[in-house]
């Protein structure tokens, strides 16, 4: 029988020699006559072993990195195509702890599959969802989403179903679905991984989406950074419609939706769900101010639905299991699961989805394990760049959307980026202000001059000019970019500021003192 060896086709790994890996496998098999095949699968996330190398035995997967070219005649000479034992060797992937804990709904697929197989996608339940809904009225798939909890993982964490309703209830005949999959927080990288490694997923979610609310055109709006993922996005909308999936008659039962890549040139404030529709319509990347709210009046002045790529590739296995399987996951009003992202310094950095509620203490330390440099951990940011600074003192926070906001936080993305104690956290809020002035749409004064001034007054402290009375004035500053910002870039950069200030004071003392206590 023809053995299966599997080399990512991710962004991740291909960063790392993926291509390099897959093409010295190929030129292997075929000097050694064996017969065996090269698939291109999509990552499973464990990004500090990519290129993660697998091949299909009789007892499972098993699981070789990470590897390099030069290591290929090797593996084969300790017979990998069996299994065989290496130092590279992980065994089983799904006994690696990293996978075996987690709860993968949305990522059951990814890095098992061939992205582009729509034979891959049906064999492990893709289109289930899709077939259930196709039975449904558009009444009963909203209330499914509704009933399962599920939040937007975009950041704001906003019921699905309800935004979903308002879009049915609107009049209208023209309605879009616009996917948000511009993915411009710090240190994540989970809609990148859903379209790289199992775009039909969310093929499928875009068209349950268009089904529930009468939208029969949907655009997946994502940044030119992200090549690997638009072509693979094209690829897969392609198929799709040659498999009667998009078009006038979604798998023949009359009803009709279609779907377009579009690419933005990757200003973060084009992520910002009415900057986004602005860029979409050919326009400049400014805010909108709200309302009217896009699911009234959203792409080209019609009733929208804008969601993240997670929130959509999340729907189909609520349709194909039921909403009180999903529901079921989680704590508090947080409900399902959540792809975790681990960046920055941290030794297991990769995607963890798992049902809310583990604590941030057992995500960056057990999970994660701790720093890469080995060094004490003092600072994570969860949430991207408008996130909130955490030290360890407040590891035990719930990963949930209420426990982090009580603590001043945000759950955002769920992007988590790790910092040890060599890291200066007045440069941290510095540059967190620099990030807002350097991205603001401008239209707005609290955020455009707000930003620069904070940059300023960050700098006074550092240089000791009058240091109490400007952390005073930066507190200031930043109560009124909070409260008076149209948008949450503006209004939630006082977070990373605040948060680093609050918890290490330290840092805060000027440099003349510094060196004094030197
Ligand atoms: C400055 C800024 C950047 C944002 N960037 C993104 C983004 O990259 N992806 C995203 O899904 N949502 C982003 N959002 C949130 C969106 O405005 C919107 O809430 C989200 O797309 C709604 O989808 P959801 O309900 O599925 O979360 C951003 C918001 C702001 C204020
Ligand atoms: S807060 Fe900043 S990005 Fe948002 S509308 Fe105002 S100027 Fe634009």
């Amino acid at each position: 029988m023809t053995i299966t060896v599997f080399v990512p086709c991710d962004a991740a790994a291909l960063a790392v020699g993926a291509d390099k890996v897959a093409a010295a496998i190929s030129r292997e098999i075929e000097a050694r006559g064996v017969d065996a095949r090269v698939v291109r699968n999509g990552s499973r996330g464990l990004l500090w072993l990519e290129p993660m190398v697998e091949v299909r035995t009789e007892h499972g997967r098993i699981a070789y990195g990470p590897v390099t070219p030069g290591d290929v005649p090797e593996l084969f000479a300790a017979d990998f195509l069996q299994g065989g034992a290496h130092p590279l060797c992980q065994g089983r992937t799904r006994d690696i702890p990293f996978l075996r804990n987690q709860t993968r709904l949305t990522f059951a697929r990814c890095g098992v599959t061939d992205p582009l197989s729509l034979d891959d996608f049906r064999a492990y339940s893709g289109l289930k969802g899709l077939e259930k809904a196709l039975a449904m009225s558009p009444g009963e798939i909203v209330a499914a989403v509704t009933e399962s909890g599920l939040r937007g993982r975009g950041g704001a964490g906003f019921p699905t179903g309800i935004k979903w309703k308002t879009v049915l209830d609107a009049p209208g005949t023209t309605k879009y679905i616009v996917c948000n999959a511009d993915e411009g927080d710090s240190g994540t990288f989970s809609d990148r991984m859903v379209m790289e490694g199992d775009p039909f997923m969310l093929i499928e979610g875009m068209i349950i989406a268009g089904m529930a609310t009468g939208a029969t055109k949907g655009y997946i709006y994502t940044r030119s950074e992200y090549p690997h993922a638009i072509e693979t996005m094209r690829r897969a909308i392609t198929i799709a419609r040659e498999a009667n999936l998009l078009g006038p008659s979604i798998l023949g039962s009359g009803r009709a939706f279609d779907l377009e890549v579009r690419e933005g040139a990757g200003a973060y404030v084009c992520g910002e769900e009415t900057s986004l529709l602005n860029s979409l319509e050919g326009k400049r990347g400014i805010v909108r101010a709200k309302p009217p709210l896009p699911a009234l009046q959203g792409l080209f002045g019609c009733p929208t639905v804008v969601n993240n790529v997670i929130s959509l590739a999340s729907v189909p296995v609520i349709l194909d299991r039921g909403p009180a399987f999903y529901r079921d996951f989680g704590v508090g009003r947080s409900h399902g699961t959540i792809p975790i992202q681990l960046a920055g310094n941290v030794k297991h950095g990769g995607l963890y989805e798992t049902a809310f509620g583990l604590s941030l203490g057992e995500i960056v330390n057990d999970i994660g394990g701790g720093t890469l440099s080995g060094r004490p951990v003092k600072a994570v940011q969860v949430g991207g760049p408008l996130g909130a600074y955490f030290p360890p003192s407040l590891f035990d926070t719930v990963f949930d959307y209420e426990a982090f906001a009580a603590r001043d936080g945000l759950i955002g993305h769920a992007g988590i980026v790790v910092f040890d104690d060599t890291v200066d956290m007045l440069k941290q809020a510095r540059f967190a202000m620099e990030f807002c002035a350097i991205e603001s749409c401008g239209k707005c004064t609290p955020c455009r001059i707000g930003s620069t001034r904070g940059v300023e007054t960050v700098d006074r402290i550092a240089h000791g000019i009058e240091p109490e009375q400007n952390k005073a004035l930066l507190a200031d500053l930043c109560n009124t970019m909070k409260f008076g910002s149209l948008c949450a870039l503006g209004g939630f950069t006082p977070y990373p500021v605040m948060s680093a200030l609050k918890h290490f004071p330290e840092d805060f003392v000027p440099a003349p003192v510094k060196e004094a206590a030197e």
